[in-house]
């Protein structure tokens, strides 16, 4: 493997993340939410629910139905977003739902919709994963039946490393980088979403996966420590 990132651009350890601060009920007309910064990249999640889900035909009588809106605000980035929808909010709200889904009780909530928008308020890389993470913890803030927390962060080969929790900057490395954002369940390290963009050997990707299960227990013992701020509860 040939070395061409011997030191962080930020100075970080290669298995370091950036500095987090979490927190939750911060949008008094929300049911839940929280508020999550990694490094620069910052993010708000606010859910509404479980609520009748109108119109009535789209209930589902078994169970409640999970909705997860992504979106970047104009000024997050350096050069301004143009606001609404695109293919990759969209994209990365169906991520969001997936990493959730199997979190939340569902079943206990039939004919209900739970609402989750998470707005990106600073964005340097990682925000796909800033807002799952972030969007659990507005969810468990909401009172939401759950088995458990999802914390997410991604991973993966800056210039011939395998590097934890990639920046802007890491991203556009010009020897080129490979970008693994994963979620993971925090009490069952069950994997619920992994995506992976550029090139990785098998022994690297074993090795970034360690990594990136190692950033989500630490990020899931952050977001216990912030419901138990607010809750002062185990
Ligand atoms: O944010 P994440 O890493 O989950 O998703 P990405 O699509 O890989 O985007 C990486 C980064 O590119 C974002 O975090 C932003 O910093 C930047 N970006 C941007 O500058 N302008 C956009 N319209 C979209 C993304």
């Amino acid at each position: 493997m040939i070395r061409v990132y011997e030191k962080r651009f930020d100075g970080r350890k290669f298995d370091e993340l950036r500095p987090v601060k979490m927190k939750v009920d911060v949008v008094p007309s929300a049911d839940g939410s929280a508020v999550v910064e990694i490094g620069n990249t910052k993010v708000i999640a606010s859910v509404f629910g479980p609520k009748p889900l109108h119109p009535k035909h789209l209930q589902n009588p078994e169970k409640g139905i999970l909705r997860c809106y992504y979106d970047m605000m104009s000024f997050s980035v350096p050069e301004r977003k143009r606001p609404g929808p695109t293919r990759r909010s969209i994209e990365i709200s169906m991520v969001m739902k997936n990493a959730l889904a199997s979190t939340l009780l569902l079943e206990e909530f039939p004919k209900a919709v739970v609402d989750v928008f998470v707005e990106v308020y600073e964005a340097n890389a990682g925000t796909r994963c800033a807002s799952i993470t972030a969007a659990s913890l507005a969810l468990a803030d909401a009172g939401v039946p759950m088995r458990d927390l999802v914390s997410a962060v991604a991973v993966g080969k800056v210039g011939g490393m395998i590097v934890l929790d990639l920046t802007k900057e890491e991203e556009d490395h010009p020897e080129g980088a490979t970008d693994i954002p994963i979620a993971m369940v925090g009490r069952s390290g069950k994997i619920t979403a992994l995506q992976l963009d550029g090139a990785i050997t098998k022994e690297e990707l074993k090795k970034a996966l360690e990594l990136g299960k190692k950033g989500c227990s630490i990020l899931y013992e952050m977001q216990r420590k912030a419901l138990k701020a607010k809750y002062g509860v185990r």
